[in-house]
């Protein structure tokens, strides 16, 4: 590689109680490239950007960056120093617009001498100038809060660009963007690698780095692997050396066999012209049936509303063949609905909690002995059941759930939903950021509810997942159902290609 290294981190290690995050780990980053950091929940990869970004401080090691040997105390030195981190998990102040959340702590002064005052309009249009170079389409006044997923991950991609840094750490960029917004993405990727900036790009996603990354790094259990030009990696030598074995099959086998129809929903529409409308579809028992579609398809909106947590304007929900009226989560719970939701952050983790109680909140009931005692023992059972099952990665589930990698804490919030034992499990985007050795797990996980006769509905961005686990799919687009297809003869094309069908 010609391009000069513009970052290095010799040795580095750091230790949690418990865990050993990192063990001796080196990277060096060139000028102008995208490295790509691989590696299962918990490899350490987060910790190591952490390390960088001066979030943490490494136990041993060094960081030299253009040649100097840094001490970077905190993240204000690392942007300092010209390195940008666009976080794993996303933390936006909600309640305040854009624009301040980009320009946050920095915002532009007018005034004189000590009578200062922030200078909105330059504020905005600094803002306005920073998305129209990055061709993203967003309000700088609109409220964060209000914002989608996927926009507020373009406003951090924004705000990590504005720094004008000469490294930038993109921890799971992509992980709730979909195939357009990623292409987009990889266009301002490519942008700033042009002006010599070195991007480290972590990511589950291997097609993805394939086509984005220069150089990959892989880590397994907080060590170092190796470092290989992408050009010499294929998938499944990533996925061998990330997970330490061969890993030959990406999907289990499903043996399940749809019966009779459970769910039914006709002619559903939302009282919001935008959202969805007249969605007729059945759910059978036993089967999985995937839902395809791009951003603003409103996927999301369709099963939050199946869950009581979105009204409807008109259109009937039916199970067993019996009408049913949901109208918030309680309902739903009583007809044996559990939904997983995409923004888990915000609506599933208690992070002030142990793993233990974040894994039974949702199931009380089952718990509770005469005289409304906790049956502590069971509790304990089911959730060390429920860690090893699905391989979480903790010391013990006394550990606080904010302490766990992110995709740990995903597999702790699908553990949680799958003790309440639903009839129909509503998935959405359920292996977002989660390795593939993990997602197999989960991937089976659902072939065996399956087959014991339960009904899974499974919003995916990801084609492989929806071709390898939908009995059938149904691709919406802009609020509409563009086509319900089989999942052994359906392509990837056919899905894209209703996914963009205009109404
Ligand atoms: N603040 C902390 N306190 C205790 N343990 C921690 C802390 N942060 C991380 N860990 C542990 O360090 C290990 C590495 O975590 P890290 O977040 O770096 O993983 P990761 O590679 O980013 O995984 P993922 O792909 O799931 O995001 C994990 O076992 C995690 O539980
Ligand atoms: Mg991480």
């Amino acid at each position: 590689m010609e391009n000069k290294i513009i970052l290095e981190m010799n040795n580095i290690s750091k230790e949690f109680p418990g865990v050993k995050a990192l063990d001796d780990v080196t990277l060096k980053a060139h000028a102008g490239t995208v490295h790509a950091l691989m590696g299962e929940n918990g490899a350490g990869k987060s910790t190591l950007m952490k390390c960088l970004f001066g979030l943490y401080k490494p136990d041993r090691g060094e960081i030299i960056l253009n040649g100097s040997l840094v001490d970077i105390e905190d993240s204000k030195t690392a942007l300092d120093n010209g390195i940008s981190m666009i976080h794993q998990e996303l933390h936006p102040v909600h309640c305040r617009s854009v624009m301040e959340n980009i320009w946050l702590g920095r915002f532009p002064a007018t005034g004189i001498g000590p009578f200062k005052f922030v200078d909105h309009k330059k504020m905005y249009n600094d803002t306005k100038k920073l998305f129209k170079d990055l061709n993203m389409d967003i309000d700088p006044c609109a409220i964060a809060g209000n914002l989608s997923v996927s926009k507020i991950q373009s406003m951090e991609i924004a705000k990590a660009t504005s720094y004008n840094s000469k490294v930038i750490i993109m921890d799971e960029p992509t992980s709730s963007l979909t195939e357009n917004e990623v292409e987009h993405l990889f266009k301002i990727i490519r942008e700033l690698k042009s002006k010599g900036v070195a991007i480290i790009y972590i990511s589950h996603k291997i097609e993805e780095i394939l086509k984005i990354a220069d150089e990959v790094t892989i880590m397994r259990d907080g060590k170092h692997i190796g470092t290989w030009a992408a050009s010499e990696l294929t998938t499944d030598m990533i996925i061998s050396k990330m997970v330490g074995r061969d890993l030959t099959n990406r999907f289990p086998e499903r043996t399940n066999v749809p019966g009779e129809v459970l769910l039914k929903v006709e002619n559903l529409s939302s009282p919001f012209p935008k959202s969805f409308k007249n969605i007729s579809f059945e759910l059978r028992k036993g089967e999985v049936l995937g839902i395809g579609g791009l951003v603003g398809a409103q996927r999301t909106e369709l099963i939050e509303a199946l869950f009581g947590l979105r009204s409807i304007l008109q259109g009937g929900i039916y199970i067993n063949g019996k009408p049913v009226r949901i109208k918030s989560p309680v309902d739903a719970k009583k007809y044996k609905i559990a939904l997983l939701t995409e923004e888990r952050r915000v609506t599933g983790i208690f992070s002030v909690l142990p793993i233990l109680e974040n894994t039974v909140v949702a199931n009380l009931s089952r718990y509770i002995k005469p005289y409304f005692i906790l049956d502590e023992k069971k509790r304990k059972a089911d959730a060390q059941m429920s860690v090893e099952k699905l391989r979480v990665k903790t010391p013990s589930i006394r550990s606080l759930i904010k302490d766990l990698s992110g995709g740990n804490q995903q597999k702790v919030l699908i553990a949680r939903w799958l003790l309440t034992e639903p009839d129909i499990l509503l998935l959405d985007e359920p292996t977002r950021g989660i390795d593939v050795g993990a997602k197999y797990e989960i991937y089976t996980i659902i072939a065996e509810l399956a087959k014991q006769g339960k009904s899974i509905i499974m919003i995916s961005s990801e084609m492989p997942e929806l071709l390898g686990m939908s009995d059938r799919i149904m691709v919406m687009s802009e609020g509409r159902l563009s086509g319900i297809i089989e999942g052994k003869s359906a392509t990837q094309e056919e899905i894209m290609r209703l996914g963009m069908l205009k109404k």
